[in-house]
């Protein structure tokens, strides 16, 4: 296997060493609780264990944070991504209550802890308004004020947000939303961590988690790891190969960032009606500058390949809105897992005793995250939690029956490509820094051209069920349309739920 080639972009908040002391695991190791995954998720999971006294280990096959939650946008809003409305003409009112309280007291948990951990993360409240996407007629606010009321969240309609062209906008105000960096928060929170004796272990992959009475045993490239639990929090879940996946789907979403002048807008989250809608908020720079965060032009995942259409559509959307945002600084793309009923999958993986699950996120990964380390972490410790049926990992969703087929069909259709002819005749068309699928005889091949003329030709089949992957030309990288998993142009494994890298493909055999 060859080092990996990661080219894919890097966020606004990438600039930050989330565990600076974090290696690759060496020898066996024993502890309370392991936790494979080290997002917001896990390492807000590992903090909490280690309150307990649990002795914790946190590990990833890559940096620490360096995964999809480096990649987010950072909102903290505890109402229900895909609409309240929505939520509870799925699961009901009660539910839909459950759900909000859950994610409102992971923002008061994330408040609470950057304050008695003393975290430098730019943590605040702020109001956020869901406002009437432009040339659209006002009925999605209506609905949404009532089923809001319904949950018991504060809600204001008005009229107009200082955006441009939006004064008319029908708008809610949810006070008390927040926003912070992701990844100075989540180095406080390691650090506070290893003050208490837990370890992180970087660049160290699980490649198997077995359990038998009373124990978990985790194995990796470097040794293995005893444990009395596991709580998989790896984005998608290594430890699934059909369980959970064909209750969720894969998402690309774009965002970008430009420099705006402080107080050019209020510090607020905006976002539309439209679906997928656009967002923004701000972020504070140094000196005078900050940044404007803007994204949306989500598409399931490995389904497009046109990254810059989308940017450009995204930059044309802000400049009508925001026009005093000045130069685009950043530009990168994140995945979401949006469940059939959008709450994740969180609690005891189906069919284990002492392996638990953290996915699904549904496009609210931070707040997702918090609210799973608290019942994750309760669960573990034999805590009551009220709201553990709204996640629970093996619940039936009857209702949700449309969307599962529709979710599912992307699977279906996804081997029937197989049998399709490849994006190019033969490899020899492949111009350098390009990748894309080629036939040979009855195989698909991903092959990829580096600047010097260099080809990377590997296996087409996904590595976690055998789907057939797509090119990534933004991210220099291979997309798993079924599940979510990501590969380098050498086919290193950079996202689950796939753990092996692609075969090497014999060119011209
Ligand atoms: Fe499941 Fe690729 S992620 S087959």
């Amino acid at each position: 296997m060859t080092p990996s080639l990661d080219r894919r972009s890097r966020s606004l908040w990438m600039t930050v060493d989330v565990a600076p002391n974090a290696r690759a695991m060496e020898g066996d190791q024993s502890c309370d609780v392991v936790v494979v995954g080290s997002g917001i998720a896990g390492i807000s999971t590992a903090y909490e264990l280690a309150l307990e006294g649990q002795r914790v280990i946190v590990v990833d096959r890559g940096p620490i944070a360096g995964g999809i939650t480096a990649r987010t946008s950072a909102h903290l809003a505890p109402l229900c991504d895909d609409l309240t409305s929505a939520m509870i003409r799925l699961r009901g009112e009660d539910t839909a209550k459950l759900f909000y309280e859950s994610q409102a007291a992971a923002v008061d948990r994330i408040e609470e802890i950057q304050k008695k951990e003393e975290i430098s993360c730019d943590f605040r409240r702020l109001d956020g308004y869901l406002f009437q996407a432009l040339n659209t007629d006002s009925a999605i606010i209506d609905d949404e004020l009532e089923a809001v009321r319904k949950v018991g969240a504060p809600v204001h309609r008005l009229v107009g947000v200082p955006l441009r062209h939006c004064k008319d906008q029908h708008v809610l105000r949810y006070p008390r939303q927040g926003t912070f960096h992701p990844l100075k928060y989540l180095a406080g929170l390691a650090a506070a961590i290893e003050s208490k004796n837990g370890r992180f272990y970087a660049g160290t992959v699980v490649q198997r988690i077995e359990e038998s009475e009373g124990a978990v045993t985790v194995t990796t490239d470097r040794g293995t790891i005893s444990a009395q639990a596991a709580v998989v929090a790896s984005n998608s879940p290594v430890i699934d190969r059909f369980a959970l996946h064909t209750k969720m789907a894969p998402y690309r979403t774009y965002a970008m960032a430009f420099a705006i002048k402080r107080d050019a807008i209020p510090d607020a989250l905006y976002w539309d009606t439209l679906d997928p809608y656009h967002y923004v908020r701000l972020q504070p720079g140094d000196g005078r500058s900050d940044f404007l965060i803007v994204g949306g032009a989500d598409h399931k995942t490995g389904e497009a390949d046109d990254a810059d259409v989308r940017f450009e559509a995204l930059e044309a959307w802000t400049r009508n809105l925001i026009p005093a945002a000045q130069e685009v600084t950043h530009r990168w793309s994140g995945q979401v897992l949006d469940t059939i009923d959008y709450a994740g999958f969180i609690g005891r993986n189906p069919g284990s005793r002492n392996i638990y699950v953290h996915t699904g996120d549904s496009g609210q990964g931070i707040t997702h995250g918090v609210a799973g380390s608290l019942i994750n972490s309760a669960l573990i410790l034999g805590h009551k939690t009220k709201w553990a049926d709204v996640y629970e990992p093996s619940r039936k969703t009857p209702s949700g029956i449309g969307n599962f087929l529709s979710e599912n069909a992307t699977a279906v259709k996804n081997f029937a490509e197989y049998l399709a002819p490849g994006e190019l005749s033969s490899i020899e068309e492949l111009k350098p820094d390009h990748g894309a699928i080629v036939r040979q005889g009855l195989s698909k091949i991903a092959a990829w051209r580096d600047v010097s003329g260099r080809l990377y030709a590997r296996s087409a089949a996904c590595t976690h069920v055998g789907c057939h992957l797509h090119w990534n030309s933004f991210e220099t990288c291979w997309d798993c349309p079924c599940h979510g998993s990501h590969f380098a142009v050498d086919g290193t494994a950079l996202n689950a739920p796939a753990i092996t890298p692609l075969a090497e493909a014999k060119v011209g055999g």
